[in-house]
């Protein structure tokens, strides 16, 4: 257990289900309290009474595209230490010149408008206590693009530069600002790829470490990199695919 969580505050919006839900579990259960957001009201409360969490985190049903979000959170949410950022769009395949403004914007609104409006809000609260951590779940895509998804992996790269440029202007009060970008991982919005497709499998023969990140391994990271011990990084992207990313790999046999 990473004891330096308990007594902290974390905030992670997109907690309903996948990387999220597992983030927040993963958070309340190194002993921080932490707020769920997402639109799903009724699997947000699923996951706040879940007995390895139970009393550590409470359901906030905020539409973080919807305006005034800094109000909605402020009404629920008095004080922060920890933001983890991981809502997502389902996954729309499109060609990069194919995409409607509509999916385009969508990805801007949600990878780059609403995180630096999480950040504007959660910033002075975090100086307020001496510091603060921001934790932004990205993509291998971000950095090698996927051809069908480009507003996706465009969307995601911005959002890695906005961590970056956040690193900059916060790390004098404090506060870091990283962001985890796993390959594969099995959840909801993958599973109709996964079960259609021989994807899955490519990704372990592609894999050195043979196997697809789970949910569980990203909220592991994200706790590593909210508490003290990982008080020197910041501005930084951690790459969590099992090595696939590194160069050209096939298992034998
Ligand atoms: N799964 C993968 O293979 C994979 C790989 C690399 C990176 N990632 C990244 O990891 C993150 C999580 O992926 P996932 O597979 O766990 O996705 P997911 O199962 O689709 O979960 C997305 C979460 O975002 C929330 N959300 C979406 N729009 C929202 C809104 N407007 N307001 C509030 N909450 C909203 C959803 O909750 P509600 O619907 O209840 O609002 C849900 O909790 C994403 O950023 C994704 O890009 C995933």
């Amino acid at each position: 257990m990473t004891s330096s969580l308990v007594g902290k505050v974390a905030l992670v919006a997109g907690a309903s289900r996948g990387i999220g839900r597992a983030v927040a579990a993963g958070l309340a259960e190194r002993g921080a309290n932490v707020c769920a957001v997402a639109r799903d009201r009724g699997r947000l409360n699923e996951l706040a009474s879940e007995p390895a969490v139970r009393g550590r985190i409470t359901a906030v049903p905020v539409d973080l595209l919807a305006p005034g979000i800094e109000d909605a959170l402020s009404r629920q949410v008095p004080a922060v230490d920890i933001v983890v950022f991981v809502a997502a769009t389902p996954l729309r395949h499109a060609a990069l010149l194919e995409t409607a403004d509509g999916a385009w914007h969508e990805q801007w609104a949600l990878n780059v408008d609403v995180p630096r409006r999480l950040i504007g809000w959660a910033a002075p609260l975090m100086r307020r206590r001496g510091g603060g951590s921001f934790v932004f779940i990205s993509t291998v895509a971000a950095q090698r693009p996927l051809a069908g998804l480009g507003a996706y992996s465009v969307g995601k790269a911005a959002l890695d530069a906005l961590m970056r440029c956040a690193a900059l202007e916060l790390g004098s009060s404090g506060i870091r600002c990283n962001s985890v970008a796993p390959g594969l991982v099995h959840t909801e919005r993958t599973h109709e790829l996964i079960a259609a497709t021989p994807l899955a499998g490519q990704h372990r023969q592609t894999t050195p470490l043979g196997e697809l990140t789970t949910p569980a391994d990203v909220a592991d990271i994200v706790a590593w990199l909210a508490c003290d011990q990982a008080r020197t990084l910041t501005g930084q992207v951690l790459i969590a695919d099992g090595g696939r990313s590194v160069g050209t790999f096939r298992a034998a046999g």
